[in-house]
């Protein structure tokens, strides 16, 4: 039984079963298992160019390893825990296939530069595919901004009523937030893009392979400099864990506000049907389930990124068995990730904006308070007596319950002799909004800006 397991030569002793179970990572890996072969068919080929290997061999190797493609492709591939990983199960398949010239693939290759390739062969792939999820997001924040430029809605510093702002400076400060995500990670694909392949085991090897070579078959830009670091590195991997952690965060914060926005007592968006659920119990409700789920996944991807660095912290180089831990978190968050920015694009285009219910809580609250201060120290009373002034006037709007545009003037020019019937103008949700024409502002001619120059970066190409 010995005789088994791949590196069975010195062993006597059978593995124990339990360990065999716990030592094997066939479960998690064989997602690897295209890239797996794509990273063989790289090495053999080089191997033949090389003189390594002789080319009728590389040739029965590449039909086999297609063969074996084959058949994981169309699921009929049978995965063996004895066979403890995606590269021995595939390895001995190819060895079943084609007879002993398999055993010559693995010819200057070790597991540790072949599983550091895969990895990142595979990470690659999916931060593509989450990079282009990402810049569809972003689209649907810019359409949402552009199809409501007419909604006022409250905007809060401490979740209290402080400025009102257009519901579009809102959706467009979740574009920007997306949009570095977007960045993050097409800017980790420089440090991932990097060819471990023929590191070897951990300090290289004695065939005249040829490293460059490998890293343009894989599209890699350049091989690894150092191959201890080669083997040992999984940057890379925390790299994209913590991209995932801000992006998700990120999704988080607006799950928090569709939460919040949907709730009886802001009533500012009604979510879709088809993205809410009800209660087993009580036949009035309807539950923000995705967004409170996408609020309360944000905690497993942070989870992956702390796993994977305290399994680093400890390691001495180069390749540790630990390390078998690096992929399991990774595969979670890219799958976490791809379902909630699906859900998160889904939904938005669908939610119903209550504009007249934004308006109103807007208009509340004294919202306006420091265009009012604003206004008298445009006519040359120093700011902080402006703000002492105005001050007192909310309080007796509060004592009146009134908002101050709903104060009489005389009550007003009680208070300050500044004030005229132009304040009333002044006071209006829409001058509040549109007089903010700072750069960046939330004024109606810098948001529609702020389009324009959104719409102009998402024409950019991105990706592959
Ligand atoms: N399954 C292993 C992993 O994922 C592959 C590398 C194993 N290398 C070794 N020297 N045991 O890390």
């Amino acid at each position: 039984m010995t005789k088994k397991r791949m590196w069975g030569g010195r062993f006597e002793e059978e593995t124990d079963q339990l360990v065999q179970e716990f030592n094997a990572s066939i479960n998690v890996d064989k997602a690897m298992a295209l890239q797996d072969i794509q990273g063989s068919i790289a090495h053999a080929t080089m191997l033949v160019e090389q003189g390594i290997l002789p080319s009728a061999d590389v040739k029965t190797i590449i039909e086999g390893l297609s063969s074996i493609r084959s058949d994981i492709e169309a699921g009929k591939f049978s995965w063996s825990v004895e066979l403890e990983d995606v590269h021995m199960n595939i390895e001995r398949e190819l060895s079943n296939r084609i007879g002993a010239v398999g055993g010559k693939l693995h010819t200057a290759r070790s597991r540790n530069d072949q599983v550091a390739t895969d990895f990142r062969l595979w990470l690659r792939d999916k931060t593509y595919e989450l990079i282009s999820l990402i810049h569809e997001t972003r689209h649907v924040f810019v359409d949402l901004a552009e199809a409501n430029l007419d909604v006022i809605m409250p905007g809060y510093t401490h979740l209290q009523v402080a400025q009102p702002i257009l519901f579009s400076h809102h959706m467009l400060a979740y574009f920007e937030m997306f949009s570095r995500d977007e960045a993050r990670l097409t800017d980790s694909l420089k440090r991932l893009n990097i060819s471990p392949l023929g590191a070897g085991a951990l300090a290289g090897t004695g065939f005249a392979i040829d490293r460059e070579k490998t890293a343009e078959l894989l599209e890699f830009a350049e091989p690894a400099r150092n191959s201890l670091d080669a083997v040992s590195d999984r940057d890379f991997a925390l790299e994209f864990l913590s991209s995932a952690s801000i992006l998700m965060m990120h999704l988080s914060r607006l799950s928090e506000e569709l939460i919040l926005w949907s709730s009886q007592e802001f009533g500012f968006v009604t979510l879709p049907d088809s993205h809410t659920t009800g209660s087993s119990i009580m036949p009035q409700k309807k539950n923000p389930d995705v967004s409170e789920l996408i609020r309360g996944k944000t905690g497993r991807v942070y989870g992956n990124l702390m796993g994977l660095l305290t399994v680093m912290k400890g390691l001495p180089l180069t390749y540790n068995k630990d390390m078998q831990e690096d992929k399991e978190g990774c595969m979670d968050t890219v799958e976490t990730l791809t379902v909630c920015l699906k859900l998160t694009m889904s939904m938005l285009p669908k939610m119903k904006i209550n504009k007249a219910r934004m308006y109103y809580a807007a208009g509340r609250a004294y919202s306006n308070a420091t265009d009012l201060a604003d206004y008298l120290a445009k006519k040359g009373l120093p700011f902080r007596e402006a703000h002492e002034i105005v001050g007192k006037l909310v309080a007796l709007g509060i004592s009146q319950s009134k908002d101050l545009q709903d104060l009489n003037l005389e009550t007003m020019q009680g208070v300050s002799s500044l004030i005229e019937q132009d304040v009333f103008e002044v006071l209006k949700l829409e001058s509040v909004v549109n007089v903010r024409n700072s750069f960046g502002g939330t004024g109606l001619e810098q948001v529609k800006s702020q389009i324009k120059f959104a719409k102009g970066l998402l024409a950019k190409t991105y990706g592959r």
